[in-house]
């Protein structure tokens, strides 16, 4: 069943994490409710604009819906992940949509608020919910680039100013990850003081708290890398990322939403390098798609209990029925 994205952040809000996954296809897809079922996970689903252009767009929102009634049992969110202007309003228009996130953040502040102003005037009125984002992460969002020296974390103040002004539904703040599988040189973990700071100051403002999403937040594991390397791979092996087990601490302060998309492509990776390793004369790509569409789900219900969403499944379903 598709919820809002807002009846989901309600539920959840300092209590547990959100996964929000990336998906392009159809293993993913099948991978991802089957994983979420056997966890006994609410969640949301998010796709890119690259998501959207890989095969058609109308071909990966066929798939989702089609995955709706086969797993009936699953509660889930479709969110647009970074979207530009254009992009937020065509999912606003197509009324497939729970979420969109409009990323202007690499614009100055005031541009930013104006733009995700507009966003949240158009998607407010369809009972569509914005995520925003303030702040720069570092690593690659798509067609935008920044690098470590640039990405700098989200100023509290400001993100209160932000959210005052634009109006956005939930805040995804730079408190220290990055996207990709490089994250961190040297000290690893998340800006608990920023976190905290600004879930106090949201909590001051006397109204509904505003979820903090946290993007950049895969964990890159060691053994992963390790193994891709072993079949053939040349990724860098001081490849780290987010310590999973910070997501629950920082899911107690206010961030509701946690981006994974990386350590589902490391899964993708390790298991059609093996396979293809394994088996040199295959040419047959269900073998490893069955694979894959196995060990992802088993990727993605870890990843729920690291979140705290395992087992929210009924309460979630209660709720929503209230
Ligand atoms: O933050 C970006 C996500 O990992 C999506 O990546 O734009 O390559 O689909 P993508
Ligand atoms: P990762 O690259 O850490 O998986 O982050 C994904 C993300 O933030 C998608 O918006
Ligand atoms: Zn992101």
């Amino acid at each position: 069943m598709i919820v809002t994205t807002d009846a989901l952040f309600k539920i959840a809000y300092g209590k547990y994490a959100l996964g929000a996954y990336n998906i392009n296809n159809v293993e993913q897809t099948m991978g991802l409710f089957r994983g979420c079922i056997e966890s006994q996970a609410p969640f949301i689903i998010q796709l890119s604009k690259g998501a959207r252009k890989y095969s058609d767009k109308r071909m990966i929102e066929a798939v989702i819906r089609a995955a709706e009634e086969i797993f009936p049992e699953a509660i889930f969110a479709v969110h647009l992940d970074h979207g530009d202007e254009e992009t937020c309003y065509d999912c606003i228009d197509s009324g497939f949509y729970s979420s969109v996130m409009i990323d202007a953040s690499h614009h100055s502040f005031e541009e930013n608020v104006a733009i995700t102003k507009r966003v949240v005037e158009r998607a407010h009125a369809k009972g569509i919910s914005v995520e925003a984002e303030l702040g720069m992460l570092g690593g690659v969002e798509e067609d935008i680039a920044v690098d470590e020296g640039n990405a700098c974390l989200t100023n509290p103040d400001e993100a209160i100013e932000f959210i005052k002004q634009s109006g956005c539904d939930s805040l995804a703040a730079a408190i220290g990850t990055s996207h990709g599988a490089y994250k961190f040189k040297g000290q690893q973990s998340l800006h608990f003081e920023v976190i905290e700071q600004i879930r106090e100051k949201i909590a001051a403002l006397g109204r509904p708290p505003t979820p903090i999403v946290m993007h950049g937040s895969s964990s890159v594991p060691k053994d992963e890398v390790l193994r891709i390397n072993a079949a053939g791979g040349t990724l860098d092996p001081t490849a780290c990322g987010v310590n999973e087990d910070e997501y629950l601490p920082a899911a107690k302060l206010g961030v509701t939403k946690i981006n994974i998309d990386t350590d589902g492509r490391l899964v993708w990776t390790r298991v059609h390098r093996e396979f293809f390793r394994d088996n040199p004369g295959q040419f047959d790509f269900r073998p490893p798609g069955k694979t894959f569409m196995d060990e992802y789900a088993k990727f993605i219900a870890h990843k729920n209990q690291k979140l705290g969403s395992a087992g929210q499944l009924e309460a979630v379903r209660a709720a929503l029925a209230k």
